[in-house]
Formats: structure tokens, sequence, C-alpha cells
């Protein structure tokens, strides 16, 4: 005991890897549970700007040990270019761990998601495209290949892999009329990674168990965002993991009753790339504004990301799916200077109001957002470093969340920096 959980509250890119890096100083264990490198999370420190897709944002402090855990889908290249990466910016690596039971993201899986996206056409759901979708597939579907596969290539994994191969390139060939990949091809990666990766692929459960028996401190850094987990999101428009605080416990290997915190991140206003409902999405010059404003552009991929007005009953749903126990709010600053701010308190559909976020895609996209408009703030909250450094408007629309959320927020940032942050309460 104990553990905290980070989870993004609202459509991902809330700014987790900024609140992980910071909360990282009272902490043994930083760990990332579910995703793949479809994730990216920003982190700016003494040693520059860096964007993480696997590696958990707590590698920077000098105590912690990090672990890929079970539930996340890893693209050994991109953990390989990631790790090489930092060590060549003089960060220490040698206590990162991956879970031997995490599923590797396949060649083909990057092939298949690029070619089912094609597919859908009008339909597409806008993945990142690295393949993070089919590896989950496959996941479910028992034909996975785990990191811990690795361990035995000739015995093990080669009459697998054969079958596999065998198997995606019928789907290849036939559905899709794409070049088949090459078994040989694929077996050479798989025993390269192991070369380059056998010394961190473990037991990571164990590992974690033992830490919490001690009394060590972990947190697990959430990926994407409760809007986009794979049974509350907004359904078929979502990752292909549980995202939310759920998805905790199981992607790691330790027991939930070890997770006596959950933090929930959201920023001030709403963002979300890729498809898929969005009550407040706006389509105007405040977007761009925005946009410009905040560089809303996304980590992975450089997509433009959609811009709307904070979503208190989407905020409402997400404190009911992860029950947080405390809240971050990121992005302030990015307010300053607006005339007024709005908030979304409710829906109307054909006339009738809706205060709940609707299951069913359909009628969430016909959603119309009911808004509170109050008053902005001309004085910056960029950089503040407390409460009382604050106009009393942002205060207000601070509190305002609050209340509708029906949590309280412990930690402001205001700015990209570690030190732009108003810290209210400890949160672990
Ligand atoms: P996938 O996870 O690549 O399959 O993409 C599925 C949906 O989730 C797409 O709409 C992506 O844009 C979105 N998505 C995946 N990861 C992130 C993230 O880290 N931040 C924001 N959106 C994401």
């Amino acid at each position: 005991m104990p553990a905290y959980a980070l989870i993004g509250a609202q459509w991902g890119d809330e700014g987790k890897g900024k609140v992980v890096d910071y909360l990282a100083a009272q902490a043994q264990w930083v760990v990332r549970y579910a995703g793949g490198n479809n994730a990216g999370h920003t982190v700016i420190n003494e040693d520059g700007t860096f964007s993480l897709h696997l590696v958990p944002s707590g590698v920077f402090q000098p105590q912690v040990s990090c672990v890929i855990g079970n539930g996340v889908v890893v693209d050994p290249d991109v953990l390989l270019g990631e790790i090489t990466d930092l060590q060549s910016r003089g960060v220490d690596t040698s206590r990162i761990f991956l879970s031997d039971r995490a599923h590797l993201i396949m060649p083909y899986h990057i092939r298949l998601d690029a070619l089912e996206e094609a597919a859908r056409g009008r339909e597409a759901l806008g993945t990142t495209g690295k393949g993070v979708g089919p590896a989950y597939v496959d996941k479910a579907a028992r034909m996975g290949i785990r990191a811990g596969d690795l361990a035995d290539l000739e015995e093990g994994l080669l009459p697998r892999l054969k079958q596999i191969v065998e198997a995606k390139n019928r789907v290849l060939t036939k559905v899709y009329e794409d070049a088949p990949l090459s078994l040989d091809d694929v077996f050479d990666r798989c025993v390269q990674w192991w070369g380059k990766l056998k010394g961190i692929i473990g037991p990571t459960d164990l590992l974690l168990q033992d830490a919490l028996d001690r009394g060590e401190t972990v947190l697990l850094e959430g990926a994407q965002g409760t809007l986009l987990d794979l049974d509350h999101g907004t359904y078929p428009y979502v990752t292909s993991s549980s995202s939310s605080a759920g998805g905790a416990s199981a992607g790691l290997g330790i027991r939930p009753q070890a997770i006596i915190g959950v933090i929930g991140v959201f920023k001030a206003y709403c963002t979300r790339v890729g498809s898929g409902p969005m009550p407040t999405e706006m389509q105007d010059e405040t977007a761009d504004k925005l946009r410009e404003r905040a560089w809303e552009y996304g980590t992975t991929t450089g997509r433009a990301r959609r811009i709307g007005w904070f979503d208190a009953v989407a905020g409402r749903y997400s404190q009911r799916i992860n029950g947080f126990t405390s809240l971050v709010l990121t992005r302030l600053d990015v307010l300053d200077g607006f005339p007024s701010v709005k908030i979304c308190v409710g829906y109307r559909v054909d006339g009738k109001a809706v205060d709940h976020f609707p299951g069913s895609t359909g009628l969430l996209e016909r959603c119309q957002p009911v808004y509170e408009e109050m008053p902005g703030w001309d004085r910056p909250t960029a950089g503040a470093t407390e409460m009382a450094q604050l106009p009393k408007e942002a205060v207000a629309y601070v509190k305002r969340l609050e209340d509708l959320i029906g949590c309280s927020f412990h930690l402001i940032s205001t700015g990209p920096h570690r030190d732009e942050t108003v810290a209210l309460q400890r949160m672990i």
C-alpha cells in the first residue's frame, strides 16, 4: 500500500504527463497499465521537452522505477527508440521494466490498422495508426504474442508465429489484396527484440506486489481518457483498452484495494482527436484561437485537435465511473483573456432535457449543449503558483466546475513547466 491512479477524465490529452512528472517526486514507482504508443505524454523539465509514448513519465525522477504493465500493448521498436533517445539526452533508463505478459504490437498490426481504417471509409474511427486496436483484438482472440514469449524463440514462438503469420497473410492478400508478410522477417525482428529487451522483461506484477507490501508509493499513469474507454467511452469511437480506473488493477496484476486514491485530470475546456461525438465542439474563431494559443495538435500524430467548452455532463459521468478522490485542472491559463467562458451544464435532444451522458452514440451526436456563461478574466492565470494570484473570475470558474463534477481540485496547472502549478492539497 498504497497506489494512486491518475486518470484522464475527458478524451485524452488532458496534460497527464506534466502532472505525473510533478507527483512522481513523491513516488517510488510510476507505471503504465493500458494503451500503447497511441498515447503521447509531454514532460517539460530542466533537461528539455520530452514526448513519451510508452515509457512512464516518472523516468526523470532518480528514486522512481518505471513499469510497463501487462495491460499495455508494446511496439518494441518504439520502446527501444524511446529508451535510446532518453539515454542520448542523459536520462537514466536502468529502472524501466516491461511485463512478460504485455502483448506486442507486431508489424502486421500496424499494416492492418491502416487497411482497416481505409476500409471504414466515412465511418473511419480516426485511429492513431499505431497498431494498438489490432493488437488488442489478437489479445482477446488468443492469438497475441507476449513479451515473455520472446524468451522461447525457436521452440515456443516460431510454430505459433508461423500459424499467425499464415492467418494474417490470408487476410492481407485475400481481403485487402495487399502483399504478404515474410515469416522469416517477422521472426528475425523477434530475435532482435529479445536481444535488446531481455534485460527488462520479467514478472512486473511480482515487483509491484512486493513494492506495495513494503509500503512503497505506486503512481498508476493512465493513458487516453475515460471518454475513450472501450466500455465507458463513446463506442465505437474509442480506443481498445480500459483507460478508466477500473482497468488499472487488471492491467498491472495488483489488488484493487491497493488503489486508495483516484486522481482525475481535467483540462479547463474539452479537446478530442479522431472521430466521434463531442457535444460542445466549436467550429469557429474561438476554437481556432484556443487551438493556436494552446497548440492543440496531437503529440503522437500531429493532428489538429477538436475544441469545445467544458462539458460538465461528461465530467460528472467521468467522476461517477472512476470515483475520483481528487481532481487536477490543467491549462486554465489558456482561457485567460476571453470575455466570457461557457460551461455545458446539460443537453437537449428534440426539445427534451437530458442530464446524463448517454450510452448511445447516435443520441449523443444529437445532443445540443445547454450552456451557462460566466465572466472571463483579463488578468493572467499563467504561471500562478498560489490561489491568491488567480483572478476572482477564474476562481469562480474553478469552483463552479467542482460543484458540477462533484469533487474538488487539489492541483491547478497554470503552464507547462513543473513549477507553474497551484498546489492546494497533497494528493499522494
Ligand atoms: P487508437 O487508440 O489508435 O485505436 O485510436 C482510437 C481513438 O482514440 C482515435 O479517435 C484516437 O484519436 C483516440 N486516441 C488514442 N490515443 C489517444 C490519446 O492518447 N489521446 C487522445 N486521443 C487518443
